[in-house]
């Protein structure tokens, strides 16, 4: 069909094909997107006013929040969008900006909640070294060192994806941009370097996975050696929230990624995609709030406060 000199947009999936659906779907989007919005504000705004939450733990959340509220922002404001105006097309350039932005952002992410295992490891492993190892320089080189590997990574995967000539057609098979789905419109062969870098990202967030799952190991032996009641009690309550986020943000991506071919179909995969790129931003402030009773009490402040405010 067409070549990379005349491609200048690309089709992509639209969620259904009659208006009425399509309607549903960004009425759907609208509602999830709204309360990851609100969900991930209330968060940001109650670390940032509340000085007891001036710690590193919450200022990684705070990154965190961030975080979710860009990764959200890439994918589904352009779906909605188009599922108004009744349309798939996004432009060559908005696809690029969509490849790169997601990989900035997610891979950020993970590298952040790596660091968060980090965190929590040596709050609860090495509490007498916690000031020590966790002051204020070493908790920004680390938040500066996730956001900028996740940004060298982007530029990486984006220049490398945007460098190989299309021959397959424009036509994506996903909601938005997704590297897969771009390489299957490649010319055959030239795709194969980009495959590699792949390769080479899976044995990076392999690395993580395991550092974050020794961390895991260290803590629960120690959380269950505390003899107390109310000791373990609180232990758990300040790393099961990060470990559930962890688990959901890992199992949804390695399941989109790694599921065997044969079951395959396009449905399946749009399903996988919203469940890896749109649920975790949308839910991870609700894990964070609902056991954690300082960022409770935080948010029933924030709330007091707005209420305050329209009397
Ligand atoms: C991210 O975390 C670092 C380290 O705790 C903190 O200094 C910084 O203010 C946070 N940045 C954002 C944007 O949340």
């Amino acid at each position: 069909m067409s070549n990379s000199s005349s491609l200048n947009e690309f089709l992509l999936l639209a969620f259904a094909d009659t208006q009425e659906l399509q309607l549903l779907q960004f009425a759907l989007f609208l509602g999830i997107y709204l309360s990851a919005l609100l969900g991930n504000g209330l968060i940001i705004t109650a670390v940032a006013c509340d000085h007891h939450l001036h710690t590193p733990m919450y200022f990684f959340l705070l990154n965190l929040s961030f975080l979710d509220l860009g990764s959200i922002s890439v994918t589904v404001p352009k779906s909605m969008a188009n599922s108004l105006r009744d349309t798939r097309a996004i432009s060559y350039l908005g696809c690029a900006a969509q490849v790169f932005f997601f990989f900035f952002l997610f891979s950020a992410e993970y590298f952040l909640l790596t660091v968060m295992a980090y965190d929590r490891y040596i709050a609860i492993c090495k509490p007498l070294h916690y000031g020590t190892l966790m002051g204020t320089g070493a908790c920004v080189r680390m938040a500066v060192a996730a956001w900028g590997s996740g940004f060298l990574y982007a530029v990486l995967h984006t220049a490398n994806t945007f460098s190989i000539p299309f021959c397959q057609g424009n036509t994506v098979d996903q909601f938005f941009c997704e590297v897969p789905q771009i390489l299957k419109l490649s010319c055959l062969e030239s795709y194969l370097r980009e495959v590699g870098l792949l390769v080479v990202s899976l044995c990076l967030a392999f690395g993580c996975f395991i550092f974050i799952v020794l961390s895991y190991v260290q803590i629960f032996t120690a959380v269950l050696r505390i003899p107390s009641e109310q000791g373990r009690h609180k232990a758990f309550s300040m790393c099961l929230p990060h470990l559930a986020v962890v688990s959901l943000f890992i199992s949804t991506g390695l399941f989109a990624y790694l599921k065997p071919p044969s079951i395959s179909s396009p449905a399946l995969d749009l399903v996988l995609a919203v469940l890896y790129s749109v649920v975790p931003p949308a839910v991870n402030p609700l894990i964070y709030s609902m056991r954690n009773k300082e960022l409770k009490d935080a948010l029933r402040k924030v709330i007091q406060w707005v209420q305050c405010q329209h009397q």
